[in-house]
């Protein structure tokens, strides 16, 4: 007897298929761990897969051979600047600001760091910083790290077991001569977005600047700075499609940041005692550019076009719907991560330890994140000491959810 037409109906609608999973060789071709099987990659938050027409471009740079923009008169050099100028123009148009105003980085961590320790010169023990507890510690460390060595004070605003943001205290902390507001897009660990824009403009009420960590917001939110307005904001290509070693960082005004390296390419002119800097963004990008990493971002942000946020969107979200639903009616682990996470969830339970689980499922080729995440004063602040993390990107569909249920199933039953 065949198959009931109805249930075949019902289970074609409960399959969710990602028209974007042919895109990534590393998903259909070579696991990335080399043992043979289908993986069920689901740790897009640590860092995305590359999809081919990438591969291929950056393999197409480097066949024509690699130069050093802006040190030789040659074609190789030439088309090495014009390869980072036109990276340059296309994250502006993406996140909707000026080519002059992104400075490039090696990610988003080198990003925050460039601003904590480029304003450093005018912060004294008069002034104050702002974080909140949501933080990743790549926007939480470097801040700290000013604090002790200006003698400012740091403040942090609390968040609640939940993960929201208790802003009661906001203003207080706004006023107190805060310097500057550091806060994230996105949660890394909760997939839960603070307000950001009544955060920037409250900061703005106070003339206080503000920094936002958009790691993990910039592969499924397009993001309008114009709108937002907030002075700073920093995240990573690898986030976004592309290979690693790339991050941007946008500065409204880039002026009174001191370079976090110095070297070749950010002077107007050297002496032997002295160099006077250059007054555009190049004065904070010394040494010699990563154009591997460039020519991968500028046909990622190609791809993410071509795709569109909006689809982007509807894809991981319904993926977040059905695996917050099967953990909860086939598993014992609790759900840690916002209810309006985009991309992300995050589960727990007391019986296991996450590194067990994490590694048991590594073994069935499924790819999750364990532990903190780096984010411990969040972790502390929901009352879990480590959870597991099923982040998306848009190449993931059902039977990647398949995988992770019946690999949590049989660990569960092995463990018990
Ligand atoms: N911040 C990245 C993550 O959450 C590395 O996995």
């Amino acid at each position: 007897m065949g198959t009931n037409p109805l249930i075949l109906k019902k289970r074609l609608q409960l399959t969710l298929l990602s028209p974007w999973k042919k895109d990534f060789p590393a998903l259909n071709e070579v696991s990335a761990d080399l043992s043979p099987g289908r993986l069920s990659y689901l740790d897009s938050a640590a860092t995305c897969q590359v999809p081919e027409i990438v591969i291929a471009n950056v393999a197409d740079y480097l066949r024509a051979g690699q130069g050093n923009a802006g040190r030789g008169m040659h074609g190789l050099s030439e088309r090495a600047t014009t390869v980072i100028e036109n990276c340059r123009q296309k994250v502006a148009k993406l996140i909707h600001c000026n080519s002059e105003q992104i400075t490039f980085t090696k990610g988003t961590t080198e990003s925050i760091n460039l601003v904590a320790n480029g304003l450093k010169h005018g912060i004294t023990s008069n002034y104050s910083i702002l974080v909140t507890q949501l933080e990743h510690h790549s926007n939480l460390l470097p801040w700290q790290q000013l604090c002790q060595q200006t003698g400012a004070k740091l403040n942090v605003l609390p968040i609640d077991a939940r993960g929201n943001i208790d802003d009661s205290q906001l203003d207080m902390f706004l006023s107190e001569n805060c310097a500057l507001f550091a806060f994230t897009h996105c949660s890394n660990v909760l997939g839960n977005q603070p307000n950001i824009q009544h955060l920037t403009d409250s900061a703005k009420h106070f003339e206080v600047a503000t920094l936002i960590d958009g790691a993990q917001a910039i592969s499924h939110d397009d993001v309008n700075l114009q709108q937002i307005d907030c002075d700073y904001y920093a995240f990573s290509g690898h986030k976004l499609y592309a290979p690693g070693g790339s991050g941007i960082l946008y500065s409204k005004d880039h002026s009174n940041l001191e370079p976090l390296l110095l070297g070749g390419g950010i002077v107007n002119k050297t002496t032997i005692a002295d160099y006077e800097l250059r007054t555009d963004s190049l004065r904070l990008e010394a040494g010699s550019a990563n154009l591997v990493a460039l020519t991968g971002l500028s046909s990622a942000i190609d791809y993410i076009n071509s795709i569109g946020y909006g689809a982007i969107q509807r894809h991981e979200q319904a993926l977040v719907t059905e695996l917050v639903q099967r953990i909860n009616n086939e598993t014992s682990f609790d759900i840690v991560s916002s209810l309006n996470s985009k991309n992300l969830v995050s589960f727990f339970s007391p019986k296991y330890h996450c590194h067990d689980v994490a590694s048991l499922l590594a073994e069935k080729k499924v790819a999750v994140r364990a532990g903190h995440h780096c984010a411990q004063p969040c972790l502390q602040a929901i009352g879990v000491k480590h959870c597991l993390r099923a982040s998306f990107g848009l190449y993931n569909d059902s039977d990647d959810i398949a995988q992770l249920i019946e690999g949590i199933k049989e660990i569960e039953e092995t463990l018990a």
